[in-house]
C-alpha cells in the first residue's frame, strides 16, 4: 500500500462532539475513535483538555485518552495512531500528560474579541500560556501543534487582517509547534478567500509548516481543502458526519465532513490512505448515536446508493 499523499487529521471527537449539550457517553466516545481508527485514519483529535467548566462535554477525557491508548496498543496495526488533544495551558499539560498523551495543541485566536470569548484572555495572554506549554510539553517529549480561529473573520468583529493571521502562525513556529492549523472557525471563508490568505502566509511559511481547519457553516469546506491542496497544502483537519462547531462563536457550525474530503481528493487521484465506504458507515453510526440527521452530502449520497 501506497503511502498517504495526505494526512488528515480526524477531529470528531473533540470539535465534533464539544458543542452539544447532551452528555455523549464514555463508550460511544472511544468506539467512534476506534471505528475512526479502523478507516484508515491516523491522526485523531481525541478530546480536550481544557477547563470541565467551559467544555463539559469533554470532562472525560481522561478516560477517553487512556482507552484510545489501550486500543492503540492492543490492535494489530493500530500502533502507529496518534491522538492529539487540546492543552492550552499549564494544567491542561499536566492533565494531558499524566493520562499519556504524546501530542497536544495549543490554540489562539487571530482575532482579540473571539479570544476573549474562548479563552477569557487576551491574544498575547493566549501566546504566552502557549509558549510556556509548548516549553514544558517539549522538555516531556509531547509534540506540539499550534491552531490559530478566526483567520478569516471573528464572530463578534467581522473580518481579519490576513497579517494577523501571519503573525500568530509566526509566533507558533518560534515557539516549537511542528506546525500551525489554520481554523475557519466560523466557516465563511471562500476558495478566494483561502487563496488570499495563502498567498501572504506562504511568502513567510514553507506550506509543510500548514494545515487547513475548515468550518462548513457555508458549504465552502471542501472547496477551501481543495484551494489549499493546491497551493501546497497537504495537512487538513475534518470531521465525520460534519460535526463540529466552538460552543464560544455564535454561528459557527460543524466541520468539513471527513468523507466530503475523502471524496474531492481520491477523485482527484490524491490517495488519503482512508476506506470511504467504512468511513460512511461511521458516519451513518454516530449519527444514529447522537440522534441527528446525517450532515455528510457525500456520506448521504452513498449510503443511500
Ligand atoms: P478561566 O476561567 O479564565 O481560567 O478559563 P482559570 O484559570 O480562572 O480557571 C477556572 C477554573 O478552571 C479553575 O477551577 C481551574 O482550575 C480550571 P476552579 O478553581 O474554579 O475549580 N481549569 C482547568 N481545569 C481542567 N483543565 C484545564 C483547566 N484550566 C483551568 N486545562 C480557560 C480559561 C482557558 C481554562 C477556559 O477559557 C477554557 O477552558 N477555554 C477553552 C474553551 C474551548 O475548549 N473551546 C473550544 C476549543 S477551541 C476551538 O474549538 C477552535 C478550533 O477548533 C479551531 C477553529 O475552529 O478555529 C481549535
Ligand atoms: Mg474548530
Amino acid at each position: 500500500t501506497r503511502q498517504p499523499d495526505v494526512r488528515i487529521i480526524e477531529v470528531a471527537p473533540r470539535d465534533g462532539l464539544q458543542n452539544l449539550k447532551q452528555l455523549v457517553p464514555l463508550g460511544v466516545k472511544v468506539e467512534l475513535i476506534q471505528r475512526l481508527a479502523e478507516t484508515g485514519l491516523k491522526d485523531i483529535e481525541a478530546t480536550s483538555f481544557v477547563s470541565p467548566k467551559w467544555v463539559p462535554q469533554l470532562a472525560d477525557g481522561h478516560e477517553v485518552m487512556q482507552e484510545s491508548l489501550r486500543f492503540s496498543k492492543s490492535q494489530p496495526g493500530m500502533g502507529s495512531l496518534r491522538f492529539p488533544v487540546l492543552a492550552p495551558n499549564a494544567k491542561g499539560l499536566q492533565r494531558a500528560h499524566a493520562a499519556g498523551v504524546k501530542e497536544i495543541v495549543v490554540f489562539c485566536s487571530a482575532t482579540e474579541a473571539f479570544s476573549k470569548s474562548n479563552q477569557n484572555c487576551t491574544i498575547d495572554e493566549a501566546i504566552a500560556q502557549a509558549r510556556a506549554v509548548t516549553k514544558d510539553a517539549l522538555a516531556l517529549g509531547i509534540m506540539v501543534r499550534g491552531v490559530v480561529s478566526c483567520i478569516f473573520s471573528d464572530p463578534f468583529t467581522g473580518p481579519t487582517a490576513p497579517s494577523e493571521v501571519l503573525r500568530r502562525v509566526q509566533q507558533f513556529i518560534d515557539m516549537g509547534c511542528y506546525e500551525v492549523g489554520l481554523g475557519d472557525t466560523l466557516g465563511v471563508g471562500t476558495p478566494k478567500d483561502t487563496q488570499t490568505l495563502l498567498e501572504v502566509l506562504l511568502r513567510d511559511i514553507p506550506a509543510d509548516k500548514l494545515a487547513g481547519h475548515f468550518h462548513d457553516t457555508y458549504g465552502q469546506g471542501v472547496g477551501n481543502v481543495y484551494r489549499a491542496y493546491e497551493m501546497g497544502l497537504r495537512v487538513f483537519d475534518s470531521s465525520v458526519a460534519g460535526l463540529g462547531g466552538c460552543p464560544y462563536a455564535p454561528g459557527a457550525k460543524g466541520n468539513v465532513s471527513t468523507e466530503d474530503v475523502v471524496y474531492t481528493l481520491e477523485k482527484a487521484g490524491i490517495n488519503t490512505g482512508v476506506d470511504l465506504d467504512k468511513l460512511v458507515k461511521v458516519g451513518q453510526w454516530i449519527s444514529e448515536q447522537l440522534g441527528i440527521p446525517y450532515g455528510s452530502r457525500v456520506g448521504a449520497a452513498l449510503a443511500s446508493k
